[in-house]
Parts: C-alpha cells; structure tokens; sequence
C-alpha cells in the first residue's frame, strides 16, 4: 500500500452554501500521514459536506483542498484513484453475494483475472467475511455489512480512506469490533482514515487527531486528550426528581460551582473536587427545597469539551456513556 509521508489532506478555509445554507463556513484543518483523524459533530454540521469536497463528489463554493498531495479541484479523477470512500449509506448491492460485491468493486478499478480474486480473497479474510462470502449480503448483520463496506473501499489499496460514520446503527459488540478493524488498518497497513462520528467515545477511542464541528465552524482541535485537559476539575451532573423547580435548582448549583448549564431536568457543573464538592451542592439543593433523583461526578470527558466549546450537549453520547469514569451516586 503506498503510504503518504508527510500531509494526507489538507482542507484551507473551505465554503459551502447550498442555497441559504451555509453547510461550511470556513472549515480548515490538516491530517498527518498515516494517522486517524476524527471529524466529530451533531447532525447537520457539515460532516459529510465536507467528506463529499475531499472525495471529488461535490465542489466547495470557495476554498480549496488536496488529498495524498494531490489538488481536489484540479485534478479529481487522480484524487479517486488514491482514496477509498465508505459513505454513509451502504453501497452494497444486498441481492448479490459479499464475494460478488467485492468482485464488482475491484472490476470498477479495473482490476481483472487473478488480480482481481487474489485481492478479493485477501480482503474476505481480512475482515473475517470468509466463511459468509457465498451468502447474500441481505442476510448480513450490521456489522457484517458495515465491514464489507469498508472491504470494498480498501479494493484498490488506496492511501487514504474516509469513512463517514462507520459505526452508526451497530450494536456495542460490531461497534467494538469495527473500531479494532480500524485501528489495525490504521497502524498495519499504513493507511491514513478520516472518520466521522457523532460518538464522543469513538473519536476518543480512534482519532490521534480530532476536530469539533458545529454549523459549518471548527470549534475545537487536538489529540482527545489535549481537549480533555483543557478541562480543569471534575463534571458534577444533577438530575433533578420530577416536581423540583429548575430555576430554584440552578440558583442553587451556580452557588457551589462554575459552567452551570441546563438541559431539560439534568443540570451540568464544573468543580475542582467532585467528591468533596457533592456533599455540599447536595446541601444547598436541599436548603432550596429541591429534590434530586440522582448526582453524577464524572473526569472531564470529550462532552464536556463539546459544551465547552458550543454552549449545548452532545446528546447522542449521553446514550452510550460508558467509558468516561463516571461514578453514579443514588439520592433518597
Ligand atoms: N444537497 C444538499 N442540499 C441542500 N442542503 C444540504 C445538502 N446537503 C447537505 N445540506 C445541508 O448542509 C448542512 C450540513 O449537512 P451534512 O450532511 O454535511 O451534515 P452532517 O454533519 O453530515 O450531519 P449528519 O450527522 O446528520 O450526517 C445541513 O444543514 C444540511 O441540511
Ligand atoms: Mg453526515
């Protein structure tokens, strides 16, 4: 696989309007050969947008972009013969066989013969799809699917690969699995992957890099942890009992701590000391007559950075929250 020394993608200051939307509005960044490089945002904030522009499959309004060193604008069919792309959808055909999805991929490149099922081959084993390759891709799970996807962007060993949301919609045991897949991609074949995620764990767990995304704007970039440790303190979460009143709960709460926010009945706080500060946000909830179902202290995770840097929670991550060192405490 011919590997990138140096800068695999460069994006500088790139627009996109559709008509009154404004999908990027002056999104730059840049990803190091052979390194993981998350673009982590919620829906709509220009993600596959952006993926498009570097894949050659839509043009910016303004702003420019190279891909394994190579211009998107000037020169895309080169851009594609360097790239493979997973898009958000599958692009499988599920009446036909993994094996015959593969084949036809690889034909696309213009591979044929012995070449052409060397490399299919080769991929079927790679991915653990040996044994289901003669089965219709209809009959393929999630994450059997989602693998064959990514097989079939890998046909003709490109050097970079983008994959727009590669773990959507699978279940914890594919995800976990997809996300080995890609790690090993990443450090035994040299490859250089841009993934997209609304998962705050899964660009925690993947990208060396990462960027936050939110309306067509970078909001923050780093290695996870170098986001993380712009967090000082612990995160204090109170979710308050049905009756309580939330403006006498956040009064309350802005007494004790810094970076009060509130969604709904969860309300959200910055202290030095969680465990000691617990204690005494409890006591003060208690004098305003307000009833707590439960309180969270949890290390600064990459959702705290998000809320930071866009006043609003990462709510899909709330669902699979799991992986942050949060401690729930149980209130009477
Ligand atoms: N072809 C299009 N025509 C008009 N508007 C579009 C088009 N494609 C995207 N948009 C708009 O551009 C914005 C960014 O869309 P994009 O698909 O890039 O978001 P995303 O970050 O990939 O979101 P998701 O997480 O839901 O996939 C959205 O407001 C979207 O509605
Ligand atoms: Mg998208």
């Amino acid at each position: 696989m011919t590997h990138v020394r140096g800068t695999a993608i460069e994006a500088v200051a790139l627009v996109k309007r559709y008509g009154e939307v404004t999908a990027l509005d002056g999104l730059s960044f840049t990803v190091p050969a052979g390194t993981v490089f998350g673009l982590l945002g919620p829906n709509g904030a220009g993600k596959s947008t952006t993926i498009k522009i570097l894949t050659t499959l839509s043009t910016p309004t303004s702003g420019a972009a190279t891909v394994a060193g190579i211009d998107v604008l000037a020169h895309p069919n080169a851009v594609r013969r360097a790239i493979g792309v997973v898009t958000q959808g599958s692009g499988t055909d599920r009446q036909a066989t993994g094996r015959e999805n593969l084949l036809l991929a690889a034909h696309i490149h213009g591979m044929r013969g012995r070449a052409a099922t060397a490399r299919v081959d080769e991929l079927l084993e790679l991915f653990d799809l040996t044994g289901a390759a003669k089965r219709l891709v209809k009959a393929y799970s999630g994450g059997m699917q989602r693998k064959l996807d990514v097989a079939m962007g890998l046909v003709h060993r490109p050097s970079v690969l983008f994959l727009d949301e590669p773990t959507t919609g699978l279940d914890p045991q594919a995800r976990s699995e997809m996300w080995a897949e890609i790690a090993r991609l990443a450090t035994q074949e040299r490859l250089t992957i841009l993934l997209t995620t609304h998962y705050l764990e899964e660009a925690d767990h993947l990208a060396d890099h990462l960027v936050i995304v939110d309306r067509g704007r970078l909001v923050a970039q780093g290695s996870p942890e170098e986001l993380k440790s712009e967090l000082r303190g612990d995160a204090v979460v109170v979710e308050l009992a049905p009756d309580a009143s939330v403006d006498s709960a956040r009064t309350a709460v802005e007494a004790m701590a810094r970076e009060v926010t509130v969604t709904g009945r969860t309300i959200r706080a910055r202290v030095d000391n969680g465990a000691s500060a617990v204690p005494a946000v409890l006591a003060e909830l208690e004098r305003a007559a307000v009833a707590v179902a439960a309180v969270t202290v949890a290390r600064p995770a990459l959702d705290d950075v998000y809320l930071r840097h866009t006043g609003r929670t990462f709510a899909a991550a709330s669902a699979s929250a799991s992986g942050s060192g949060s401690e729930e405490v149980a209130v009477a």
